[in-house]
């Protein structure tokens, strides 16, 4: 051990960054980019120089325009994650835009890594998250209607369903640059390649022909 070389100390700690939560930041800005000379290696994207930093790095108009619902699910999420929005790096922080058809779903999903805040802008949401085993997987549900606020807790299962006549619309702020989704169905009937029958009849009680139907469904992803 104590020939250890310093090189791989620096790999060890640089991969102890790569695992870190959302940190809080330790310089004013680290916008994101995908030039690996430019800049270090933070918390998954790399940093471009400060100084080339300018103010469209800050600025996200990709929610100026309602997103497709002409889908199975009636609904489009369009987010503005890291991935989307290069100055979000370090920040801790994102947002989602979430149109809906009437009848939209956004389907049970979670995020990994976020808490969820959502405000009704236009429409009539049926909106709910479920607790996890520990609190007797408790449902908690509301019907939102414009202008009503909704938090889902990070790591949560939750849903949003329009109930109304009418498009509806929805903004989301997450706590995280890069929340990340996982759409239920789509994890556990759309995996690639397929989850054993074997796993998915005993985990959900049913004959396999009800496994073989779900599993060869074309499971959507709204994101
Ligand atoms: C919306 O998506 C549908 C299905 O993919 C497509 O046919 C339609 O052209 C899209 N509409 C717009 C405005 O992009
Ligand atoms: C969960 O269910 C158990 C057994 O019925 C009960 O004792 C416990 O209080 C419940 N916990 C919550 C948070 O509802």
């Amino acid at each position: 051990m104590k020939f250890l070389p310093v090189s791989f100390l620096i790999l060890a700690l640089a991969a102890a960054a790569a695992f870190a939560y959302d940190p809080s930041p330790l310089q004013d800005i680290c916008v994101a980019t995908n030039d690996l000379n430019s800049g270090v290696f933070v918390n998954g994207k790399f940093c471009k120089d400060p100084k080339q930093a300018t103010a469209d790095d800050f600025l996200f108009m990709g929610f100026r325009n309602p997103g497709n619902t002409s889908n199975p699910l009636g609904s489009k999420v369009t987010p503005a994650f890291v991935d989307q929005f290069p100055g979000l790096n370090t920040l801790g922080i994102s947002m989602a835009r979430i149109d809906f058809a009437p009848g939209g779903l956004n389907p049970p999903h979670t995020h990994p890594r976020g808490t969820e805040v959502l405000v009704v802008v236009e429409g009539t949401l049926l909106v709910g998250f479920v607790t996890s085993n520990q609190l007797n997987n408790t449902l908690f549900t509301k019907v939102l209607y414009k202008g009503d606020v909704f938090v889902f807790p990070i790591g949560l299962i939750h849903f949003q369903l329009n109930i109304g006549n009418t498009y509806a619309l929805a903004f989301a702020g997450l706590s995280s640059q890069n929340p990340g989704v996982i759409t239920i169905a789509n994890a556990v009937f759309g995996a690639k390649p397929p989850i054993s029958a074997d796993v998915l009849t005993k985990a959900f009680q049913v004959d396999k022909k009800v496994v073989d139907y779900l599993q060869a469904q074309f499971w959507y992803d709204n994101n």
